[in-house]
């Protein structure tokens, strides 16, 4: 059964919102906070090892009430069950949306089971030195080859969980940039390097130039015959894998009902099981399975995915805010913002809602952000001061890996004063320079995580998934396409044609005509 297709305006609960708006737009939270002492625990939600803040939002009770009616009479409720009973909602693709089966342990796909066992045998033998290289060497550097999806997801859960890698050195291959894979190249040695292609269609540019370019390189240093100890594929493309030269049992499946996205919990964290071993990868699935339950059987008003996606929708449809920050307070996050990046942008930048037509209100939010304290001497200076509202989203672990010590305190000190100076300002501490004026009144969320551990990373991730899920919904649109990267993939494709017969005499456009014909002259 496909999703409801209902234009969120004419709901009651969002007219109501609108006169809500009109009513509490000038509010300032400060008063908010000075009626109510104990704010801070009524907005508070807490799930297993994670705590989220949102009291310091522009909203009050009535906001809370009137936002959980919208998702109700936008039949949320309904769409939670059919995403994860596997109906065909990824609808303009004709396909179900059941990134959650990757991570469900209770009623496991026989071909899910099937693959996370040769994933676990597949990443033992490389850890342990059974799986050597063609020269009898244990294999030392995985590279994985991949873009989008097939790189952002596994390169930020490495990065995050580096606390719990092993000796293997694991590189990432995306952009098609000639410098910086040349540069890589010339770090790599043949004979202890394991390739990974990952690509779910099997027919990206970026990936399969790369891939093919690599595969020159080791032929030239290796042999044609060591490619296939060398080279794994992650793909549902599995001709176009075995057209590439790789062997069947190389192959690792990936399936249609997995976006690229949120494809991180099956073969694509092929290398995060590699780096940090299974078990850690299965208690990074397990948490996100606990997220999935908690998501499907929390009231709205307590369900952590459903409060940050209403707020979020606040913000963006009733305040005009056009970005949302996200600050985590841990170096090991600092891909973790580029990952959401796509994960939400590519799903809910969408301008068509689901009776095809043109939306009148904004979808998502431009997300941005970056590892606090260091955006704290870059960009805070606008968060404070600058002329628009943009929501923030500040992440904090509570226990440091290496022991709390004075680094970590200072760490959550920063965090906790940041979204304080947003709330509160200079309010009451009135000062005659202006410049040095604070309002305040800056609406921010706070996400306390225990320790960062493979499982709390997992339930992380899960709770920003579902946020983007709730966002789709809510908002009328498809959010497990991606469309709108297909026309710039074809115009690459006339321009790639230009530049190499040297002609812009075709039928290019005339703005990449002059940019070519500069391009091939300068
Ligand atoms: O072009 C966008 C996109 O299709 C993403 O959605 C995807 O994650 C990425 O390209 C890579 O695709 P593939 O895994 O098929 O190479």
């Amino acid at each position: 059964m496909p999703l409801a297709a209902i234009n969120p305006t004419t709901t009651k609960a969002w007219k109501a919102l609108k006169a809500h708006f009109e009513a509490v737009k000038q509010q300032q939270m400060q008063h908010l906070f000075e009626q109510d002492p104990e704010r801070s625990e009524r907005f508070s939600l807490e799930f297993e090892d994670l705590y989220i803040d949102y009291s310091k939002n522009r909203i009050t009770n009535t906001t809370m009430d009137l936002l959980i009616e919208f998702a109700s009479e936008m039949k949320l409720n309904e769409a939670i069950q059919l995403q994860q009973q596997g109906d065909g909602i990824n609808e303009t693709e004709g396909r179900a949306v059941l990134h959650t089966a990757l991570r469900d342990f209770h009623n496991v796909k026989p071909e899910v089971s099937e693959a996370r066992k040769r994933m676990k045998e597949f990443s033992e033998a490389i850890i342990q030195g059974n799986y050597t290289g063609y020269t009898g060497k244990k294999i030392k550097t995985i590279v994985n080859i991949g873009i989008g999806g097939s790189d952002l997801g596994p390169k930020m859960v490495i990065e995050a969980l580096g606390h719990y890698r092993n000796h293997l050195d694991v590189q990432f291959i995306a952009n098609i940039d000639g410098d910086f894979n040349a540069e890589k190249l010339e770090q790599l040695d043949p004979e202890t390097t394991l390739f990974i292609v990952v690509s779910k269609s099997f027919t990206t540019q970026e990936t399969l130039t790369n891939a093919k370019a690599i595969k020159e390189w080791f032929v030239e240093k290796a042999s044609e015959e060591a490619v296939a100890t060398h080279f794994v594929a992650v793909t549902a493309n599995l001709e176009r894998a075995k057209d590439f030269g790789i062997r069947v049992t190389s192959i690792f499946p990936m399936w249609d009902w997995v976006g690229g996205r949120f494809s991180l919990w099956g073969t694509v964290g092929l290398s995060i099981s590699c780096a940090i071993g299974y078990a850690n990868f299965e208690q990074l699935l397990q948490g996100a399975n606990a997220m999935d339950k908690y998501f499907k059987d929390t009231e709205f008003s307590e369900n952590m995915p459903v409060v940050l996606g209403l707020l979020s929708i606040w913000y963006t449809n009733f305040f005009k805010a056009e970005t949302e920050a996200v600050v985590p307070y841990s170096q090991y996050l600092s891909t973790f913002v580029p990952y959401l990046q796509q994960a939400v942008m590519e799903s809910n930048g969408k301008h068509v809602d689901r009776n095809h037509e043109s939306v009148t209100y904004a979808t998502s939010p431009v997300v941005w952000g970056s590892t606090g304290t260091n955006a704290q001497h870059a960009f805070f200076q606008l968060l404070h001061q600058g002329t628009r509202l943009i929501p923030v989203d500040f992440i904090l672990f509570s226990q440091s890996l290496f022991g709390n010590g004075s680094h970590q305190d200072l760490l959550a000190a920063n965090c906790f004063a940041q979204s304080e100076a947003l709330l509160q300002g200079t309010y009451g501490k009135g000062t005659t320079e202006t410049y040095k004026d604070f309002e305040g009144n800056r609406p921010s969320n706070t996400l306390l995580l225990k320790k960062l551990t493979p499982y709390n990373l997992g339930s992380l991730i899960a709770l920003y998934e579902h946020k983007i899920f709730v966002q789709g919904v809510l908002w009328n649109i498809y959010s497990f396409d991606q469309w709108g990267v297909e026309l710039g993939k074809q115009l690459a494709t006339n321009s790639a044609a230009a530049i190499k017969a040297k002609d812009v005499s075709t039928d290019l456009h005339s703005a990449s005509a002059s940019l070519i014909r500069k391009y091939l002259n300068q």
